[in-house]
């Protein structure tokens, strides 16, 4: 079983990966689906700023463009020049996409701006969750 720590770990790796000329603020995403497999993202953007694409929605459109649509947690984290600084907390267009697929118990790792890990759960971020569907 994957610690939150190692998938922040991950995170982190994707971080560095980041595509962010235009903000140089980098984010790094982990997300873990419910079989232990894990995808990464991050942050990807584009001269026409608004086409960008957040680290988290980047992890998310990986996995389950791979067939998977069942998570329990995602470790996020970000900063200018990829240098974490404030805990990064997921955008509100990148919680109404995990919205779709997470329950209410789903778990959001953060680091705060000391390195610790601060833990969320999905409800806490998207209470009154907009869905079509139970
Ligand atoms: N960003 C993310 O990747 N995830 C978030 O949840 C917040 C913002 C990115 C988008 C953009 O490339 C940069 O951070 C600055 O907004």
């Amino acid at each position: 079983m994957i610690t939150p720590e190692e998938l922040l770990k991950q995170a982190e790796n994707a971080m560095h990966l980041a595509y962010a000329p235009y903000s140089n603020f980098k984010v790094g995403a982990a997300l873990l689906c419910s079989d232990g497999t894990v995808f990464t993202g991050c942050n990807v953007e584009n001269a026409s700023y608004g086409v960008t694409n957040c680290a988290e929605r980047t992890a998310l459109f990986k996995a389950v463009s791979e067939g998977h649509t069942e998570f329990t947690a995602i470790a996020i984290t970000g900063g200018p020049d990829g240098v974490p600084a404030d805990p990064c907390y997921p955008c509100g267009t990148c919680r109404q996409a995990l919205s779709e697929f997470v329950s209410s118990d789903f778990d959001v790792y953060l680091r705060n701006g000391e390195g610790k890990t601060v833990s969320y759960k999905f409800n806490e971020l998207l209470p009154l969750t907009f869905n079509l569907h139970e």
